[in-house]
């Protein structure tokens, strides 16, 4: 699985977006190092807090699913064909993060521009449960 065929993947996981507040619609594709692959899309309620963005939705299919080696997420929304790339937000970057500092990140577009980085490069001194583990 290429990073074009995860997008692609990431892309066509919009159409399954709850999204009628924002009209945003955003697809997720998560690649495991097994290569099996959880999408996800962002679902939203009327009470906004309680919406879920598509790269958590993917990622909690999998962990629930008892998946937790990751190698890769890609991510699509609205903007994918504009070629504007869009970056997981604050919350899910710590969720991420949280299952591998080395994920690499997907996003752009599957018939354009294609970025990729690291998850530690989206989170500078990063927080995780081994800083407080040793705390008795
Ligand atoms: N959203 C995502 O699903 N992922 C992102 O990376 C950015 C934001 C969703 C949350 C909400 O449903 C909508 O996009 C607007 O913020």
């Amino acid at each position: 699985m290429n990073n074009k065929e995860l997008l692609k993947i990431a892309e066509d996981a919009r159409k399954y977006s709850h999204s009628p507040y924002s009209n945003f619609k955003v697809g997720a594709a998560l690649l495991t190092k097994n290569n099996k692959v959880y999408t996800g899309c962002n679902i939203e309620c009327a009470s906004l807090g309680g919406t879920n963005c598509a790269e958590r939705t993917a990622i909690f299919k999998a962990i629930s699913e008892g998946c937790r080696d990751i190698e890769a997420i890609a991510i699509a929304s609205d903007n994918s064909e504009k070629n504007e790339a869009t970056y997981p937000c604050g919350i899910c970057r710590q969720v991420i993060i949280e299952f591998g500092t080395e994920i690499r990140i997907i996003t752009g577009y599957s018939e354009g521009e294609i970025y990729e980085c690291k998850i530690k490069d989206l989170i500078p001194n990063y927080f995780l449960g081994s800083d407080f583990k040793e705390v008795k």
